[in-house]
């Protein structure tokens, strides 16, 4: 089913499966959008990113980097609070693709109210509005976009950050970007499932929860994984990190019930890492109660591993949808949701309090 074009076209009218794939484009052009930007990272070196879902995904990949190639460190904040540490030395960057998003809006007035340094990211909306407002310095990012499918434009003024800070990621980062574009066309659908891993990879997730391990350098890569199975195969799944699930979870995989409801999926370690290696016991152990799916780090830069995962998990997601016969693009149950809260803090409730 899945090297049917005709079925992709009819499960997936809107093309997410492109919009996705263009992840090495769309970060080329956000990165050409913020050239010479008068920007640049906090004399702190602390950058504290603030959002929700897809648009707080890129402060995860840019956590990655920085923790990777040095230079910044990125927090990142998914409450309508802001850390009572963040100082003026620090920068906030709030992200929200539609920028109306309450906890971001909320968390951003206050770093507003704070006086701290800010940056904004989004398409529109009150964060675009409140930025111009005050003079706050704001990346705008093309409109019409699912947020989620616009990471690229989302991560690519703090990957332009990073490179600033870094003369190591910001060497590797032109290359990485030609040689993203060449990996997508491993996992494209017109190359047939016998031989395109994103696909043995969703036909292995078919009717189960998959449960994606990765580690601590891939935690972004693994949430991303997580959460594009949510949207867009609309189906349970979690994330977890390896080796701290090797203190916990392992028992209820090996002593529990019915763990084949579950798929594991373990994102194994970069070569360099020092985890490499490790992680062969959890899987020989794994693989004793259920098929375990392990996809080897790509044998690339860093962040063209990082970011070549993400893609791999993305495309992974639409054709998991395929699979399921459920067009990839609406999140139906995240609009009604917004909309319940938009109304109940309409009534006067206290949506921006204490949490
Ligand atoms: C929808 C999606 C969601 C949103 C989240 C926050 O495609 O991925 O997770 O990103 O609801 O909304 P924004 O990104 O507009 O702040």
């Amino acid at each position: 089913m899945l090297d049917d074009p005709d079925r992709l076209a009819e499960v997936d009218p809107s093309g997410l499966m492109g919009t996705l794939s263009s992840l090495p484009e769309q970060l080329e052009e956000g990165l050409a959008g913020v050239r010479g930007a008068p920007w640049e990272g906090p004399p702190s070196g602390r950058v504290f990113v603030v959002g929700m879902g897809g648009s707080a995904i890129a402060g995860d990949l840019a956590h990655a980097l920085g923790r990777w190639y040095g230079g910044l460190e990125v927090q990142v904040s998914r409450t309508p609070r802001i850390p009572p540490y963040v100082a003026k030395e620090d920068l906030l960057v709030a992200i929200s693709y539609s920028g109306n998003t309450w906890e971001t809006l909320s968390a951003y007035r206050q770093a507003l109210g704070k006086d701290l340094a800010c940056l904004t990211i989004g398409s529109g909306g009150e964060l675009a509005e409140m930025s111009s407002a005050r003079g706050v310095p704001h990346v705008p990012v093309p409109p019409g976009f699912a947020p989620r499918a616009a990471l690229g434009y989302l991560l690519a003024p703090l990957l332009a950050l990073l490179a600033r800070s870094s003369a190591r990621l910001g060497d590797a980062l032109p290359g990485a970007l030609a040689d993203l574009s060449r990996i997508r066309g491993e996992w494209v659908p017109a190359v047939p499932a016998r031989a395109n891993q994103a696909k043995a990879i969703a036909a292995a997730l078919e009717g189960k929860v998959p449960i994606i391990y990765g580690p601590p350098p891939y935690a972004g890569v693994a949430r991303r994984w997580q959460t594009q199975l949510n949207e867009n195969a609309k189906t349970l799944a979690w994330y977890s990190i390896l080796p701290e699930a090797n203190h916990n979870e392992i028992v209820g995989w090996l002593e529990g019930p019915n763990p084949d409801r579950f798929a594991p999926v373990v994102l194994m370690p970069p070569p360099e890492s020092a985890l490499h290696g490790r992680f062969q016991p959890t899987l020989a152990l794994l693989g004793e109660r259920v098929p375990v799916t392990s996809v080897p780090a790509l044998d690339e830069a860093f962040v063209t591993g990082l970011l070549g995962l993400v893609l791999l998990g993305d495309l992974v997601s639409v054709y998991l949808a395929v699979l399921g016969g459920v067009d990839p693009r609406p999140v139906r149950s995240i609009d009604r949701l917004k909309a319940a809260i938009h109304e109940e803090a309409g009534e006067g409730s206290s949506a921006e309090g204490e949490i």
